[in-house]
């Protein structure tokens, strides 16, 4: 696996693949990679020639008080796994590298409307981070197809739309989350759980089940549904930020009329925000 730190060293790599007519699948990730990472890199691998992934724990997508300098940061490990799931490229930027003119960038990519609901009622301009950098890494890698994980349904919504409204030249392709036995969805914050949290933050994807299980039994009262599931979450000592039933498509509030749904939610519980989501089908 090649190691590289900086666009310019980046550049000349994929762009030789690229005249090789070789296919190339992009992961970008803030790194401590779990098995949600890996199985978005195993996804990768299957679907092309090359792989790459970048690591950069992007500051722009953090509030003020958010968990930046306290994310945690394993470069040695996340090597590691990376070269077990034989992925090609690994780009690990430094801040200066990825914003070299200033912290904050005269540029920014805004996807109002998706952004403004849900976690970004919660996280100030945290999706104008995402996007802003995710389409930084896509001009600099120019992938084929980049990968993201549908834990973060809300990102990924955000940056399909973002791609199709730039004409951004990638297929983005949404990978479904990959969860602990318990249920838990990975992530990398669920290191900030105590292990007796980390057992009780399963409640979440219990809760989110339930929730489910009756939508495909008939129950249609959708702020009743997302009430209940409130308060189961608040009885087992969370802190809950929202539980919303939506569209897939779009995040818009669902019609009668809507079949292709998606529950989400957010959570605080101990020192960690969780979120978490369920793709529902009704018949
Ligand atoms: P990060 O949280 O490191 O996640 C990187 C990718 O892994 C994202 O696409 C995310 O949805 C996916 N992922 C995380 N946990 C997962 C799980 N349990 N199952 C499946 N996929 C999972 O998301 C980000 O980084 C950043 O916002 C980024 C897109 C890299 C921009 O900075």
């Amino acid at each position: 696996m090649i190691i590289v730190r900086t666009k310019t060293e980046l550049e000349p790599v994929v762009a030789r693949w690229r005249a090789a007519g070789e296919t190339i699948a992009f992961v970008p990730t803030m790194g401590n990679l779990h098995a949600g990472h890996l199985h978005l890199v195993d996804t990768a691998r299957a679907q092309s020639d090359r792989v790459v992934v970048s690591i950069f724990v992007n500051p722009t997508q953090f509030a003020p008080g958010e968990d930046l300098a306290a994310y945690p940061r394993t470069p040695e490990q996340d090597i590691d796994h990376l070269r077990s799931r034989r992925a090609d490229l690994l780009y690990l930027p430094e801040a200066s590298d990825v914003y070299p003119e200033s912290d904050q960038p005269a540029t920014f990519v805004e996807v109002p409307g998706l952004s403004d609901q849900l976690c970004g009622q919660f996280r100030p301009g945290h999706f104008r981070g995402v996007a802003t950098v995710v389409c930084k890494l896509l001009n600099r890698v120019r992938p084929d197809i980049a990968l993201f994980g549908e834990k973060d349904f809300q990102q990924l919504a955000i940056i399909r739309q973002m791609v199709r409204d730039l004409d951004i030249p990638v297929r983005i392709l949404g990978v479904p989350t990959v969860r602990e036995p318990n249920g838990l969805a990975m992530s990398s914050r669920n290191g900030y759980l105590t292990p007796e949290e980390r057992e009780r933050a399963a409640l979440i994807y219990h809760t989110l089940t339930q929730a489910a299980d009756a939508m495909r039994r008939g129950a249609r009262d959708y702020s009743r549904i997302e009430g209940e599931a409130t308060d189961a979450l608040e009885a087992g000592g969370f802190s809950v930020d929202y539980v919303s039933i939506r569209r897939q498509q779009d995040l818009a509030a669902p019609s009668a009329a809507d079949d292709a749904l998606v529950i989400l939610a957010a959570a605080r519980l101990g020192k960690a925000r969780l979120i978490d989501n369920l793709l529902i089908f009704l018949d």
